[in-house]
């Protein structure tokens, strides 16, 4: 059996100096470190429009580009990252957004949830409602995460830690979990 993983992580930026793809990109590269396939679902790379109809409401011929794409990476997908900041205690809109054009795409897969933010709180506070939302896709989100405050302290533009060891301990307690939850659905999938 391949025991490579796909994994998806869906970050909700769509703002011109945002940092948290500093975040994604570290994810990314620790990812591939650890032998397994990241898949970066951006929408400022892809685009999407406010939801109007599901992606299975869709007409195959009438769909978005972006929606189509998006839908194959998160059906190859074994498991999924959220990395989310707090706006106004809140995730960001783009997130929910992307988020919701899809359903069946997540589920029996497991997830997990990265939070982060410019100050102090590390984006806590959009976990509850994040774990509701991810729960409610069958996709349910393991105890563990990595929070990172003063992101744009911790983490260059290219994604690389100020202290590497530090930020790796916490990386490899989430995945760890991660990866055993989603190599065992997997295999019962
Ligand atoms: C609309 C808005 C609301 C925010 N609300 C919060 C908040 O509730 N808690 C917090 O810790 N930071 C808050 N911040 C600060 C964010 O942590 C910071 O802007 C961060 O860089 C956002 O992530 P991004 O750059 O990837 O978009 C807010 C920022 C914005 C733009």
């Amino acid at each position: 059996m391949n025991n490579k993983l796909r994994i998806s992580i869906i970050y909700g930026s769509t703002r011109k100096n945002r940092i948290g793809i500093r975040f994604v990109k570290y994810l990314n590269n620790q990812i591939k470190k650890n032998g397994h396939i990241p898949i970066i679902i951006d929408p400022i790379e892809m685009p999407f429009p406010f939801l109007d109809k599901r992606y299975d409401d869709y007409k195959k011929n009438e769909l978005p580009k972006s929606i189509a794409k998006v839908q194959k990476l998160l059906k190859k997908s074994d498991a999924f990252i959220i990395v989310s900041a707090e706006y106004n205690h809140m995730p960001p809109p783009a997130l929910i957004n992307i988020l919701n054009f899809y359903y069946k795409e997540y589920d029996r897969k497991s997830s997990c949830i990265c939070t982060y933010s410019s100050g102090d709180f590390a984006g806590i506070r959009v976990q509850s409602p994040l774990r509701a939302f991810l729960a409610q896709f069958g996709s349910p989100p393991i105890k563990y995460g990595m929070f990172q405050p003063n992101l744009g302290k911790f983490f260059d533009n290219d994604g690389i830690p100020t202290d590497e060891k530090d930020a790796k301990a916490r990386f490899d307690i989430f995945f760890n979990e991660l990866v055993w939850y989603a190599q065992a659905y997997k295999k019962n999938r």
